[in-house]
């Protein structure tokens, strides 16, 4: 009863299942990845065909749902009627290959949307099969941008974006493979193209010395990684105005550093003799600096420095003229017993050492002195104390780049044009350069020997001199009275007396 029942059906179903059996469709691959923009060839094999204008065979894509008609050959004959606008012009057929019993759909200019799951349906007459395989469209991630952006104080945000499909995940780590994807923050959404564009951030101490990278990874592996330096990366990243800032700060952090170096190492001395038309030193005291007539322009560009071999090579020129010119004024030993014979006094009348005669940088000391007191000599034994290098240097004046010795009584023209016909010099001295030396960080003494105001030329260029210049040391000698404004400005004004047993000049 069975075993008939079992015949029955089998009489029954057998021509069905023949018929299926005679036309069929198979897969090559069931799976297709392609990427953005590129082309795809899907393929179906299916059983021999007596006769091909007898064919039928439509590709649709049945997921994501609803289904779309891809293309359409019905009984060898194109149709594009039902073709979705989405496949217009995209797909095709692949007329050669029918031949050889393959329906291979062409995908062209692939988008992200073309993911999903496809059907082929392939008939002769009435017998007929098909077969569904899938594709991924797929878009790597693109290089990352990385970016910084300061965030607070003492902190930086690190930003590395990219974007690609399907989503990845954004992983931090350091230079010793710290995990610090706990600490980012990505954020994700999709571009025009259906891609995912991914932001992610994460916030560091920007003065601490790390790599920081970000990886981005695509079912487990890295597409892109981008590193920070940090803080090598901080400026390079910052804008290109910034960089220039940064860039003229440090250049003038390094022209202050020079000349403040430049500065230190001429300055330090003070001590002395000289002697030009005035004859006596007053009392002193001793502190140089500024008066009201001296305002300083601390920040003044360096004007005669190392600024270039050419000026180092005038200046040493310059000074070597000086000293032959000094060296010839005194002897050590006439020095030493004529300084013996001279004292200083405070204004207060205190008595200072003779070595408190020479200024300090900066700063004008005006020493007065009745006619007959001993300032020019004082000044004299100053210039050619410098000039000789000797090893009594009791003014310690011999660390000094440049001492001028310029004699007031007969002076013409502006404070330039005066200084300049003070110097015996074998090639004609530029005064602008002179001008530039004296205003500038080289460390120098100017010894103003008989000044007295009333002549205006001198006066005026004077006043602008002492306002203007950076460094230079200034002892100015003059008998009481005769230069009003100067005393009056001046805070170091000092009396040179001669003590009763010697003479000064
Ligand atoms: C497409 O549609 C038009 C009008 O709807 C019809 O005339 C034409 O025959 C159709 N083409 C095919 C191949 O069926
Ligand atoms: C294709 O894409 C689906 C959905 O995005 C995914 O689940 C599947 O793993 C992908 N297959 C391949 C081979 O990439
Ligand atoms: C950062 O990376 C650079 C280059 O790879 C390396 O030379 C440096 O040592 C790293 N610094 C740290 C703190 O890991
Ligand atoms: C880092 O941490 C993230 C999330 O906490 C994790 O997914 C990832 O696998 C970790 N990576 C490494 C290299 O440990
Ligand atoms: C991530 O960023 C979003 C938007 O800026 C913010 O709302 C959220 O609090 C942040 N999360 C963390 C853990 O920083």
């Amino acid at each position: 009863m069975r075993g008939a029942l079992v015949v029955i059906f089998q009489a029954l179903l057998w021509p069905v299942v023949s018929a299926s059996a005679l036309f069929t469709v198979s897969l090559q691959e069931s799976v297709y990845e392609a990427e953005l923009h590129g082309d795809v060839k899907l393929v179906c094999l299916f059983s021999k065909v007596k006769s091909f204008s007898d064919l039928t065979v439509i590709w649709s894509r049945v997921e994501p749902k609803p289904a779309e008609d891809v293309y359409r050959l019905e009984r060898g004959t194109e149709n594009h009627n039902y073709t979705s606008a989405a496949f217009i012009k995209r797909a095709q057929l692949i007329q050669e290959q029918l031949n050889e019993n393959r329906a291979v759909l062409l995908l062209k200019k692939l988008r992200i949307k073309d993911s999903g799951m496809y059907r082929c349906i392939v008939k002769e007459g009435d017998d007929g099969d098909y077969k569904q395989v899938t594709l991924n469209v797929t878009a790597p991630y693109t290089p990352i941008k990385k970016s910084i952006m300061k965030t607070g104080q003492d902190e930086v945000e690190l930003s590395c974006e990219s974007q690609g499909f399907p989503s990845a995940q954004v992983i931090w780590s350091d230079g010793q493979n710290t995990n610090f994807t706990e600490m980012s923050n990505s954020s994700t959404r999709s571009t025009d193209e259906d891609l995912i564009l991914i932001i992610s951030k994460l916030t560091v101490k920007r003065d601490l010395v790390n790599n920081y990278t970000c990886s981005f990874l695509v079912k487990g592996e890295i597409q892109q990684t981008a590193t920070f330096s940090i803080p090598d990366d901080l400026l390079p990243h910052s804008s290109a105005q910034y960089a220039w800032i940064v860039a003229v700060v440090l250049v003038l952090l390094a022209i202050v550093f020079i000349s403040v170096f430049l500065h230190r190492r001429k300055n330090g001395k003070k001590n002395r003799r000289n002697e030009s038309k005035c004859a006596f030193l007053f009392p002193h005291s001793s502190s140089a600096t500024a008066d009201s007539l001296l305002t300083v322009y601390e920040n003044r560009p360096q004007n005669c420095d190392i600024n270039s071999e050419e000026t180092a090579e005038k200046l040493l020129s310059l000074r070597s003229a000086l000293m032959r010119q000094y060296s010839e004024l005194d002897t050590n030993a006439e020095m030493k017993s004529r300084l013996a014979s001279y004292a200083l006094l405070s204004n207060e009348g205190q008595s200072l050492n003779i070595s408190s005669i020479l200024p300090d940088k900066k700063e004008i000391i005006l020493l007065l002195g009745k006619p007959g007191s001993g300032k020019t000599s004082v000044a004299q034994i100053l210039s050619s104390c410098w000039a000789e290098s000797t090893t009594t240097d009791p003014f310690n004046i011999s660390r000094l780049q440049l001492v001028f010795q310029v004699d007031c009584s007969r002076a013409k023209g502006d404070f330039f044009q005066v200084i300049k016909s003070s110097v015996s010099y074998e090639k004609p001295l530029d005064v602008s350069e002179l001008r530039e030396t004296l205003l500038g960080s080289t460390d120098c003494l100017l010894i103003l020997d008989g000044y007295q105001e009333g002549n205006k030329d001198l006066d005026e260029t004077l006043e602008w001199f002492l306002t203007e210049r950076q460094t230079c040391r200034v002892l100015v000698t003059s008998h009481p009275g005769k230069c009003p404004a100067l005393e009056k400005n001046v805070r170091t004004v000092l009396q040179l007396i001669q003590k009763p047993e010697k003479s000064g000049s």
